[in-house]
């Protein structure tokens, strides 16, 4: 992508460096415009410095508006495919969400035609005012985006609301916003589950697997870029991904229940958990001591998770499922998909440690239709952008079915 990074006059103005060098990191092409009061807490040598690209607005060697011959503000509002401020004052915005135009950047954010992204940050006070919240509705009323700001202690020494977004987010609201929708996803809620379930069998030991839920987290990422409405249900302790509704569990009866919750407002299900089969039939309610002699778990069946929800869907709900299998993969997934009832299951070869943990996967779908070919091996990210471009077109196909027999 081609994106512009506005820089406005707040302390956190020091993070854009940060942004500026992890965008171009990801291969976009970035250009900083830099306010005057932005250009007291950052220089433009740092920001061209980090992106390759000359840096533009206030600028000590150049001047606001430096002559040229192509009219510089739209050539860079044409030349945008995203605008993101970063941080953004509370003074930008009310310029932006009131039509004024009185330096390079409030000027390119009324030219161009590209998606704007907002990055508020700023004293608690200031962020709850309600001109600047009028303000900020304003702009979200115009088809702007957000990146909402977090709370902390602020540079001023305050706590409250107003603290940039941290880097991370910012960058992941870019890929949202920049990532075309999918007619079949968009708007629609998608329930996923991801990660370990933890069983416990004393307050300090557990029972559970090697699976991170870094596949299951790529997935809510992806199919969040393409417009659905994700809400996942996160096993294990990586990071919720920005702009997905996150709820925590911890074991399997935890997970059902977070799912069932959810289930019946979901146009479908992504089931990328990997759940304990077995729990301690008893946890004990203190640390259990070391005894002499040979020593035994008794262990009882968790609920299936899957089975559970699949068996109480709508006929206009889909279930993919996953399978992790170390041997006959494709048989023992094909009895999965018939016996719980399911449209697909990604088919995991997790034989001598590939998959969990590992950073490239392969997956083969497998629906009633029979094999299809794999995807992969690729980086989850990637694999998990495949698996969603995969079942939107499995959906459009199915829609389009649906539509022939309404139509003959
Ligand atoms: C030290 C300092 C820190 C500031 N931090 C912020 C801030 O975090 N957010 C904000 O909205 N304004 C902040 N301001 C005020 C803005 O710099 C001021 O409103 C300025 O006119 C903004 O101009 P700009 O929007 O063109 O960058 C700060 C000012 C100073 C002197």
């Amino acid at each position: 992508m081609q994106i512009i990074l506005g820089i406005t006059g707040g302390v956190a103005a020091y993070k854009s460096a940060e942004l500026a060098r992890l965008l171009a990191n990801q291969g976009h092409r970035v250009r900083c415009i830099l306010t005057e009061a932005g250009a007291r807490f950052i220089t433009p040598l740092t920001l061209t410095s980090l992106t390759g690209e000359p840096c533009y607005g206030s600028n000590p060697d150049q001047g606001e508006w430096r002559a040229n011959p192509s009219i510089e503000h739209i050539e860079l509002a044409r030349w945008a495919d995203l605008v993101v401020v970063a941080p953004a004052t509370a003074n930008m915005l009310g310029k932006t969400a009131n039509g004024l135009a009185t330096d390079l950047l409030s000027t390119v954010l009324l030219a161009t035609r590209a998606q704007v992204l907002w990055a508020p940050a700023m004293n608690s006070g200031m962020w709850e005012n309600p001109a600047v919240q009028a303000n900020m509705a304003r702009l979200l009323s115009f088809g702007h985006g957000i990146v909402e700001p977090g709370e902390g202690v602020l540079a001023c020494g305050e706590e409250g609301t107003g603290k940039l977004a941290d880097v991370a987010s910012i960058a992941e609201a870019i890929r949202f916003h920049g990532t075309p929708k999918l007619r079949s996803l968009n708007g629609r809620k998608v329930l996923i589950t991801s990660g370990p379930t933890r069983e416990d069998l004393d307050p300090v030991r557990t029972l559970t697997n090697r699976s991170t839920g870094a596949m299951g987290i790529e997935l809510a990422r992806a199919f969040r870029d393409v417009g659905a409405r994700v809400q996942l249900v996160l096993g294990g302790d990586l990071p919720a991904p920005w702009g997905v509704e996150t709820v925590r569990v911890r074991s399997a009866q935890q997970m059902l229940q977070a799912c069932e919750a959810r289930w019946a407002d979901s146009a479908g299900l992504v089931a990328a958990a990997a759940v304990a089969d077995q729990r301690p039939e008893a946890p004990a309610p203190e640390k259990v001591k070391k005894v002499q002699g040979p020593e035994s778990l008794a262990l009882v069946r968790t609920p299936d998770i899957l089975a559970t929800l699949s068996s109480s869907r709508r006929s206009d709900q889909w279930v993919l499922g996953f399978a992790a299998e170390s041997q006959n993969h494709l048989e023992q997934a094909l009895s999965k998909l018939k016996a719980k009832g399911l449209d697909a299951v990604l088919v995991n070869d997790v034989q001598g440690g590939r998959a969990f943990g590992a950073q490239v996967n392969t997956l083969t779908p497998l629906t009633h239709q029979g094999q299809h070919p794999s995807l992969g091996p690729l980086s989850k990210d990637r694999l998990a952008q495949e698996v969603v471009q995969w079942w939107a077109r499995q959906l459009e196909i199915r829609e389009n079915a649906q539509l022939q027999v309404i139509q003959p």
